[in-house]
């Protein structure tokens, strides 16, 4: 009874993110209720594996008493201090500290912001600011990759190149622009490494070269492509987009929201190529979302062209009243120490290789066309052909019959409308917890296959 007067309130009253609503008011809210390591309890009692972390943001389970008591602690002492004013907290100060500590060397200073939308808006703010701040004002135009994600905040949408979050929102604005992604299952250049990196540094020079390097400012990209479908580049294509953005004179943003700690093996994934980029966005497993937080940092460069374009005394124009919140920022620091002396990077790292074989061990499935991952990050793409790599027609609703059938089995991850399904499993998985995950994946597998519909549509 409880649950269902809580499903009729939810319908009436409450928006979710990313949802059709009339479809969200016939179907319902699934309540989760409480969660443990990788497992997660619904309203009904139901214990399901958490396969995606949350929304790739738990990355050290569910649970962990140090950061519920580091966060106890904070909100008795000081639940919150403003950054304005020349104010500031211990744990902001250090948690700061310690980001530039582990980050790339080349990121100096942090603004904190509530999540990933809002970093990346951050982010095209304190670029914009940059170029104006340092003569240079027809530094506008913004290139980011096709398939990419960067939040849903009105500008960072338009760099997103998902249409979905174009509809009726009217961006991509006319400074964003889009080159294709290095996507390797489907490059029309093939799948060989070098020709996919080359194919990416071309149509990144031209791009500048159409719009005038003089009116560029920054490429946006992430390492992987997360809420595009999992797109894992090859290996060296970062560092081969740093190098092409320094000699095109444009800044190199790097967006870690999903790949930062450690969820494709190291800290950040740019550390995997030695990757040093001018700016860089995180939020999600900088406190593995048991409280809202993101950050932007920044290169010595960046900061000081916007510090030292201001006249004396006229502030910077950018500000959030929970920048820098101390309940936040405690609960980061712990989890940072669980991530580094707590082991759980290290355990990430160690079990990488459970996920890709089970990943791998799939490819015989008569609906997976590719297996790939990189790290605790993977993704399977399911086809109707696997010589052509056709995809399923839409009107198969594909990745719904999945969901649902997952949602049985007790497994909860991601998929897609393109029939890419997503994972991103806690840090603290064990062997065991792989064994059970891939047990549950496999039996969907087979579940929807036998479907009649879907059985019709495969082709072999
Ligand atoms: C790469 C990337 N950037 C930005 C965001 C936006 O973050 P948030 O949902 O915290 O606003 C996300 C969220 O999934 C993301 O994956």
């Amino acid at each position: 009874m409880q649950i269902d007067s809580l499903v009729a309130l939810d319908r009436q009253h409450l928006i979710h993110p990313l949802v059709n609503y009339r479809a969200h008011e016939q179907r319902g809210v699934t309540i989760l209720e409480s969660g443990h390591g990788a497992y997660l309890k619904d309203a009904q009692g139901n214990e399901l594996l958490d396969a995606f972390s949350g929304l790739w943001c738990v990355n050290v389970g569910y649970g962990q008493q140090s950061i519920v008591q580091a966060a106890a602690e904070q909100m008795a002492k000081l639940p919150y201090a403003t950054g304005y004013f020349h104010f500031g907290s211990e744990p902001a100060i250090r948690l700061a500290a310690r980001l530039v500590e582990l980050a790339p060397p080349s990121l100096r200073h942090v603004y904190f912001t509530l999540g990933g939308s809002d970093a990346d808006d951050s982010a095209i703010r304190f670029i914009t600011h940059y170029f104006n701040s340092t003569g240079r004002p027809q530094k506008k135009q913004f290139i980011s990759l096709e398939r990419g994600y960067h939040g849903s905040s009105s500008q960072g949408s338009g760099l997103t190149a998902l249409s979905v979050f174009h509809n009726n929102f009217d961006v991509p604005l006319r400074n964003q622009h889009k080159i294709p992604s290095p996507y390797p299952y489907r490059n029309p250049v093939g799948s060989d490494p070098e020709a996919i990196i080359r194919a990416s540094v071309e149509a990144l020079r031209s791009k500048v070269q159409e719009l005038g390097a003089e009116n560029v400012a920054a490429f946006f990209c992430e390492p992987i492509q997360g809420s595009g479908g999992v797109i894992v580049p090859p290996k060296g294509w970062l560092k081969a987009m740093r190098m092409a953005c320094r000699e095109l004179g444009i800044l190199f943003v790097v967006d870690e929201v999903i790949t930062a700690f450690g969820r494709t093996g190291p800290m950040f994934a740019c550390e995997a190529e030695g990757v040093e980029p001018d700016l860089m966005t995180i939020a999600k497993g900088l406190t593995a979302a048991y409280a809202p937080m993101g950050a932007v940092l920044m290169s010595d460069e960046v900061y000081a062209g916007i510090a030292d374009g201001m006249a004396t005394g006229v502030p910077v124009g950018h500000g959030y009243t929970y920048s820098a919140h101390p309940v936040s920022a405690a609960i980061g620091l712990e989890v940072l120490r669980l991530y580094t002396e707590g082991g759980l990077l290290a355990n990430g790292i160690a079990q990488a290789p459970h996920f890709e074989e089970g990943l791998r061990s799939l490819l015989s499935h008569p609906l997976v066309g590719e297996a790939r991952s990189r790290g605790l990050l993977g993704a399977l793409e399911l086809v109707s052909d696997k010589s052509s790599k056709e995809r399923f027609s839409p009107s198969l609703k594909l990745h719904e019959r999945i969901t649902e059938v997952a949602y049985r089995n007790k497994v909860v991850f991601r998929a897609f409308g393109d029939n890419i399904l997503g994972f991103a499993p806690a840090l603290c998985y064990t062997a065991a917890d792989f064994e059970l995950l891939f047990a549950r994946l496999k039996k969907t597998l087979d579940e929807v296959l036998a479907q009649p519909e879907v059985r019709a549509a495969v082709k072999q």
